[in-house]
């Protein structure tokens, strides 16, 4: 069911939040409120993108906030609250604090809208989304993370630019943990239909593979003083699109597994339908001998992770 008059929550507004809330305005999908712990930052970005309205012809409205009482029944939750990476720092030294983040959202998101779906950004992305999920309660097909969006995207940029033809004809596939050991699917990323396998030498497509293995990291090296936010926010934006539009657009995103891939108890990259009831469908996908075994791989190491979470008592 399309929703009518959608009310989305985007929780931080930093990079990636502000960026989010501005797609979701801009592209006319629903009203946001953008709520953070620091005074006057939400409600300076908010002002800020009313004032654009004029100028970029929209109907939408953003409230900024600190109080989540203005979050109250809201459709979806976007969660970006915690801290980014810096050059050094990988996605899994964020894990204690923003555990501590994530799981004081949560709490609040919940209270207040208790029936909403929450799709979560806050890295290290598997573990967070794990946690959230504990923490709401909520049925795994409303809670999942953006992750998969993003990394098949930039995989899909440098297909795109590797071969001189538009990205809008290149769809790609990457599947497991938004970390190191993600797992690019060449099989199953295609120009048109005609598989890459087929376009171009297995050296540039193990190139291209590394470098979407590293693109969050090659940003980060680029920036210095965080992570990525355009191609986050753009990702975040097109899942939330596909809810409240109930679109079932077909995205990897991570997911909690309960037997599909031969993982349980675990939320990694698979691809689903996404729509109104957030997951309807996890898709399995065939994988090669040497896909599933790197899938399982990068199970492995969202599990150890995701660990930490119950060793470390932030559950
Ligand atoms: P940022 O530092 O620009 O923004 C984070 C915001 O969260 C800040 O405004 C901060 O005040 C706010 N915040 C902190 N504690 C809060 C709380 N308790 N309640 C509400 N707001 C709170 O960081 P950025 O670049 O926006 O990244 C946000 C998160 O998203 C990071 O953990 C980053 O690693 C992650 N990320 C994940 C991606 C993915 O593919 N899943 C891609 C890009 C970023
Ligand atoms: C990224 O992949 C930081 O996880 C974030 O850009």
């Amino acid at each position: 069911m399309v929703l009518k008059n959608p009310k989305v929550t985007v929780v931080g507004a930093g990079n990636v939040g502000a960026t989010c809330a501005q797609r979701l305005i801009e592209k006319n999908i629903c009203d946001v409120v953008l709520i953070d712990i620091l005074e006057g930052i939400p409600q300076g970005k908010a002002l800020d993108l009313m004032e654009a309205r004029p100028v970029e012809l929209h109907d939408r409205k953003i409230k900024g906030t600190n109080n989540y009482s203005a979050t109250k029944d809201s459709d979806v939750v976007v969660i970006t609250a915690g801290i980014a990476r810096k050059p050094g720092m990988s996605r899994d030294d964020l894990l204690k604090t923003n555990a501590q983040i994530v799981s004081g959202v949560t709490t609040e998101v919940v209270k207040y809208s208790p029936d909403s779906i929450i799709i979560v950004v806050s890295n290290p992305l598997d573990v967070m989304t794990h946690l959230t999920w504990l923490k709401s309660k909520f049925p795994p097909k409303r809670v999942f993370g953006m992750a998969g969006v993003l990394d098949s995207a930039r995989m899909r940029f440098f297909i795109a630019e590797a071969l001189n033809v538009s990205t809008d004809d290149v769809q790609a596939m990457v599947l497991g943990g938004h970390g190191d050991q993600m797992v690019p699917l060449p099989r199953f990323s295609t120009v048109s239909g005609i598989p890459i396998t087929e376009l171009l030498p297995p050296q540039k497509i193990n190139e291209i593979n590394e470098r979407t293995k590293n693109g969050g990291i090659e940003i980060v090296n680029l920036l210095k003083t965080g992570s990525a936010y355009y191609a986050p926010a753009s990702s975040a934006a097109t899942m939330v699109e596909a809810i409240v539009q109930d679109r079932k657009r077909v995205f990897p995103v991570a997911a909690y597994l309960n037997g599909e891939y031969g993982l349980k108890d675990v939320f990694i990259g698979v691809p689903v339908k996404l729509g109104s009831g957030g997951i309807e469908e996890i898709i399995e996908l065939k994988l090669a001998a040497e896909e599933l075994e790197a899938l399982h791989k990068s199970a492995e190491a969202v599990k150890s992770n995701t660990s930490k979470l119950f060793e470390l008592a932030l559950v």
